[in-house]
């Protein structure tokens, strides 16, 4: 017997096609008529598969009266309305941990190519401007340099490990000190004064909601690399633009931006930052686990087990 779930967005190709053959499935994406799809679905679906970062609020709970499940593919939640669906007693899952590595990788790539300017020097020699204008600047290196973690969770501790063994010193900031031999900071401005590049690997939501504000931005000082790879909103986005174009700190590396898919095209033009439109868990391999991980808490609630990975 297959279960009814709906799906609220197509997501990862080989995971839609999981789900539309192991449930019996509504897709809520390719309705028409949205009202329609949800009272088709508000008598039997019981599951809710989602990606991305629309929102999935009360009222769209509310729409499903048999609701007792949200799968969301990404370990992010902060889309999510979690007290309205503590209240009706859903079950909320997330992909934690099957995107540790890929995104640390990407974490770490973004902290090598801000400092290094891979990216500008690559538009520098396309541009035939080696041959023209000479060798490209000199850019900062990494080895030696303070990297202060804001959010040493799963994936800073990985992103720890890699930056490590670039030579780096670690720092960090989390509300709860951890036993991790790495220097504790008590707050945001603190760690980000202490820090030659401050990465940016909290949650979003309302607790972090600007979190990297100004006060953060001069505490990491004109010499100071910002690198975010939470979620835009963690940042104060118009102040870290204008502290890129005046140069009030030294760069930025961005895979996150508070209303995306849209970035303030001002950031096009930077020369002192690095952009990436939000692929840091973006790998076949991972995008699979992913979705194998998102699946299996669906099927695991539906036979009435613990779900492997709840967030509520
Ligand atoms: P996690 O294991 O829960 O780690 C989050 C860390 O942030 C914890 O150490 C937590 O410590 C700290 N934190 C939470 N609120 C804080 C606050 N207000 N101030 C300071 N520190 C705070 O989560 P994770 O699996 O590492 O994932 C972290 C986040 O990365 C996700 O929620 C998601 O937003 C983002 N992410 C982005 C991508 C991407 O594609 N760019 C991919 C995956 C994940 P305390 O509770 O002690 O404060
Ligand atoms: C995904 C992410 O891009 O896991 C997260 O929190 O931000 C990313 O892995 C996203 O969740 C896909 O929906």
């Amino acid at each position: 017997m297959k279960h009814d779930i709906i799906i609220t967005s197509p997501g990862h190709k080989g995971t839609l096609e999981r789900l539309t053959q192991e449930f019996s499935a509504v897709k809520l994406f390719a309705a028409t008529d949205r009202a329609a799809a949800l009272k088709e679905a508000a008598s039997k679906v019981r599951g809710l598969a989602h990606s991305g970062h629309a929102n999935v609020d009360a009222a769209l709970m509310d729409a499903l009266p048999k609701l007792e499940i949200i799968a969301n593919f990404g370990v992010g939640v902060d889309q999510i309305d979690l007290e309205a669906a503590k209240k009706r007693g859903i079950v909320v899952t997330n992909t934690a941990g099957a995107l540790n590595e890929c995104v640390a990788d990407c974490a770490m790539a973004l902290v090598l190519n801000t400092l290094r300017k891979l990216p500008q020097a690559s538009a520098y020699l396309r541009a035939g401007e080696w041959q023209a204008k000479g060798t490209y600047q000199l850019t900062t290196s990494i080895g030696g340099k303070t990297l202060g973690i804001l959010g040493l969770g799963r994936i800073g501790e990985e992103i720890a490990k890699r930056a490590q063994a670039f030579g780096m010193k670690i720092r960090y900031h989390n509300r709860n000190k951890k036993n991790v031999p790495y220097a504790y900071d008590p707050d945001a401005v603190t760690l980000a004064k202490n820090s030659d590049v401050l990465l940016v690997i909290t949650p979003g939501g309302a607790e972090t909601d600007k979190l990297v504000n100004a006060a953060v931005l001069d505490a990491l000082g004109p010499q100071g690399y910002l690198i975010n790879v939470a979620r835009g909103t963690v940042v104060d986005e118009p102040v870290l633009l204008r502290y890129l174009q005046e140069k009030k700190i030294a760069g930025a590396g961005l895979d996150v931006f508070e209303h995306e898919p849209k970035v303030p095209p001002e950031f096009f033009a930077l020369d002192n930052a690095v952009l990436t439109p939000h692929v840091a868990s973006a790998t076949n391999e991972t995008r699979t686990a992913m979705g194998n991980l998102q699946i299996e808490n669906l099927h695991l609630h539906f036979a009435g087990k613990p779900v492997k990975t709840p967030v509520v």
